[in-house]
């Protein structure tokens, strides 16, 4: 079985799928375990795994489960996108119990922070961090959480059985249309922290509706592997040779890049495998991967699917590890 690329600092496993099930007609839960029995590594809800496809696409799964320190198994699901690149379609067409995946040890760009009370929205397959999140906070004593959790229909509903309960909000756009969000999230307040996983539109439309919000209060994760719309074009100054680039709305910095002549390279090219990281030496970027930490973001940007909140930004070659 062949590795994906190692980035510095990545970990990986060789995992067997021990369990599936179909959750939805198109979401399939996965099981991996380690083929020895031994324990995994550790994580906390938020976290997330980048997974090689039998057919060699790499792909970032939230972990569904809470984690702690030493879990006997990582637990994905993945929903089946006959229009997408092919990921999921190998994950639900050649993976089945007794298959080998090699598996990233999990990181986490979607971590909890501390507060009194939580409001989660989670849009489709988005409710697969949040639903870990959630079961983590709930198991303990004096929880505060509130989930605001859309989808298309009942049956389109992963963890509709244990999800909808006192304090939650299940809504099918099938029937009901578009949920105005805005009783939800009308009222900031300093001591609530809102969490919201989903596709882009939703993402938009919870930004636009916590303008008023403070920022740091406010935490959104797409879901890894999809494309953000609604981008503006911007200027890619290379730094090595001060080359100027043009970044079109409707093209990645990767693509605009690698049009110009400059080579970067890549692999998953939907921001979860840290492959395409160039240095970000000015200007300010428009994180959209789900490799970079806080801490990280401030000197690097991920290509393949980042772009530029400022008209403008200097970027190079990554640094040597
Ligand atoms: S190519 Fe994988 S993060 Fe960009």
């Amino acid at each position: 079985m062949s590795s994906p690329p190692e980035r510095p600092g990545t970990r990986h496993l060789v995992l067997r799928v021990a369990a599936t099930s179909d959750l939805t007609p198109t979401v399939r839960r996965f099981v991996l375990r380690d083929p020895a029995g031994r324990p995994l590594p550790g994580y906390e809800p938020g976290a997330h795994v980048v997974v090689t496809t039998p057919a060699g696409h790499l792909r970032g799964y939230s972990l569904v489960d809470p984690g702690g320190p030493a879990p006997r198994e990582y637990v994905v699901c993945v929903r089946r996108d006959d229009r997408g690149r092919g990921g999921s379609r190998s994950m639900h067409d050649d993976v089945t119990v007794g298959t080998d995946l090699v598996v990233t040890a999990p990181a986490n760009t979607f971590a909890l922070r501390p507060a009194a009370r939580y409001l989660f929205v989670a849009g489709g397959i988005g409710i697969t961090p949040v639903r870990a999140m959630v079961r983590w906070l709930r198991a303990r004593p004096g929880a505060d959480v509130r989930l605001v959790y859309l989808t298309r229909s009942p049956a389109e509903t992963p963890f509709r059985d244990e999800l909808g309960g006192p304090g939650d909000t299940v809504h099918h756009s099938a029937g009901g249309g578009r949920l105005d969000l805005w009783p939800y999230l009308a009222e900031p307040a300093d001591d609530l922290r809102l969490y919201c996983c989903g596709p882009p539109a939703l993402l938009r439309a919870v930004r636009a509706a916590t303008a008023h919000w403070r920022p740091s209060r406010v935490h959104t994760e797409r879901f890894a592997g999809g494309t953000e719309g609604a981008s503006v074009p911007f200027t890619a100054v290379w730094a090595p040779d001060g080359r100027r680039v043009q970044v079109p709305a409707d093209v990645s910095l990767l693509t605009a890049l690698r049009r110009d002549g400059v080579r970067v390279d890549a692999s998953c090219e939907a921001g979860v495998c840290g492959t395409c990281r160039l240095t970000l030496l000015d200007g300010v970027a428009d994180h959209r991967d789900a490799v970079l930490t806080g801490p990280e973001r401030v000197g690097h940007v991920m290509a393949c699917v980042s772009r530029a909140r400022t008209s403008e930004i200097v970027v190079g070659p990554p640094r040597a590890a």
